[in-house]
């Protein structure tokens, strides 16, 4: 409640000395001091990429990913009918090529980075743009704690991630630099860079840097819902039968697709659920009250970090029945509306409230009806207790390893609406 009635006064963000280095000093969206430059940058995001206006334009870009995975799937049940599935790479794998052709207007194989004087493969530009930054915003500089010690050098975990602020705005910049000899014959695309160069209120590095927000912040959170969403699903064949027939009700011998969705609520429920329970940001993006207020009837002066636990809200007794439980019945209540995106406040809320909620929900709903639809899944063995988590966001530590088995229904006669 209090992030959207006192959104004034605790908007922005507080930020880690390696996630200031990361961003450029607050250059992003999502690290901007609430005010002119974010409500700038928030609506650029929003109309030309992940608003709903902007989301219709890449439809087909999510049609042909989750047709993508599928295809990689049958093949591997093909090839190695007694192995186990990693769902994690080829969903990986995807949502770069997406969150590529969104923020540039292509996908992209390699780039030849001139500041680096090396032709970079997709894995390595995957490594740069993505898994570095992730892991470097971990870094933790005892500064933080002690911000009245500020002025004390730390010169290694300054140099460690001044590196990877290098390497990603090198690579950053040869993308972009690509896409510009593009604009320059004339070629448009609908796609951030374009939309944004022609806005034309952008310096040089406050571009880079919007354009590697893009990039990094659609490459892993819906990953990471989905693939818990599929290992609970597999530990739970009642619920996975539960959402199997539901979707046979409703898309007969269609292909769930996107406009199946609002008909879908246990499938609804199965996201909500696995965002209640593994929320990617168990702890809100830190703010700082800016301004004199009051939260919850007590005083909190200018300056004071907020920390918004969501994990904790989330699994309140008071507020759920057994929460540690994976129930997706329990979103089939009559007051919960199934494309209520907030009940959980995994997104966030107020005025920096995520940006692609609409864009996640979209993916990774369609991609665990798809992956239902088509197979039955079943864990491997040990992989019960594997609920370890790593990195910024709630990442699985080990891939889900699934057996996964082609429903008897004759999926090639799957028609799409
Ligand atoms: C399941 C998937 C996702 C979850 C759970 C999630 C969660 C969050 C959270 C908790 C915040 C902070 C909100 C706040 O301070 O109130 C946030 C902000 C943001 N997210 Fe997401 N996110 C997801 C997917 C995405 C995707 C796919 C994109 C982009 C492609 C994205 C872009 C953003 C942006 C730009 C912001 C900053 C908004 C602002 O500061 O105004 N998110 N997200």
């Amino acid at each position: 409640m209090a992030m959207v009635t006192r959104f004034n006064s605790i908007s922005s963000r507080k930020l880690s000395n390696a996630l200031t280095l990361l961003t450029s000093n607050k250059s992003m969206v999502a690290t901007s001091d609430y005010g002119e430059f974010h409500k700038m940058v928030k609506r650029y995001i929003l109309t030309s990429v992940l608003g709903s206006n902007a989301q219709k334009r890449y439809r087909g870009l999510r049609d042909t990913m989750i047709k993508n995975i599928v295809n990689v799937l049958h093949s591997e049940i093909k090839n190695n009918p007694q192995n186990a599935v990693n769902l994690r790479e080829p969903f990986k794998a995807e949502l770069f090529r997406l969150s590529l052709t969104e923020a540039l207007g292509k996908d992209v194989e390699s780039v030849y980075v001139e500041e680096l004087g090396q032709e970079m493969s997709k894995k390595e530009i995957f490594n740069v743009l993505v898994m570095d930054p992730m892991m470097g915003a971990l870094e933790v500089d005892w500064r933080d704690f002690f911000p009245y010690l500020r002025w004390v050098p730390n010169r290694s975990m300054e140099m460690k991630v001044q590196r990877i602020v290098a390497r990603k705005t090198a690579v950053t910049r040869a993308l972009i630099n690509e896409q510009k000899k593009r604009i320059a014959l004339g070629e448009e695309i609908n796609c951030y860079l374009d939309f944004l160069l022609s806005e034309n209120t952008l310096t040089e590095e406050q571009l880079t840097t919007l354009i590697w927000e893009a990039i990094i912040e659609a490459s892993d959170t819906t990953l990471v819902t989905t693939e818990w969403a599929m290992y609970e699903l597999a530990r739970h064949p009642k619920c996975q039968d539960r959402l199997y027939h539901e979707i046979r009700e409703v898309c007969g011998s269609e292909m769930v697709m996107e406009e199946h969705l609002p008909q879908l609520p246990y499938l609804n429920a199965v996201f909500h659920e696995t965002l209640r329970k593994y929320s990617p940001a168990p702890i809100v993006p830190l703010r700082y009250a800016h301004e004199d207020t009051q939260l919850g009837g007590y005083d909190i002066p200018a300056g004071t970090p907020i920390a918004i636990n969501l994990y904790a809200c989330n699994m309140n007794q008071k507020d759920w029945d057994d929460p540690e439980e994976w129930k997706p019945e329990r979103f089939l209540s009559s007051n919960f509306e199934p494309m209520d995106l907030y009940k959980t406040m995994a997104f966030g809320a107020g005025k920096r409230v995520c940006a692609g909620s609409l864009q996640a929900m979209l993916i990774s709903c369609t991609a665990i009806g798809r992956f239902v639809q088509e197979f039955e899944w079943r864990l491997k063995e040990g992989e019960e207790d594997d609920i370890d988590t790593v990195q910024l966001t709630t990442h699985k530590l080990q891939p889900l390893h699934a057996y996964i088995t082609t429903r008897a229904m004759d999926h090639s006669g799957l028609q799409s609406s």
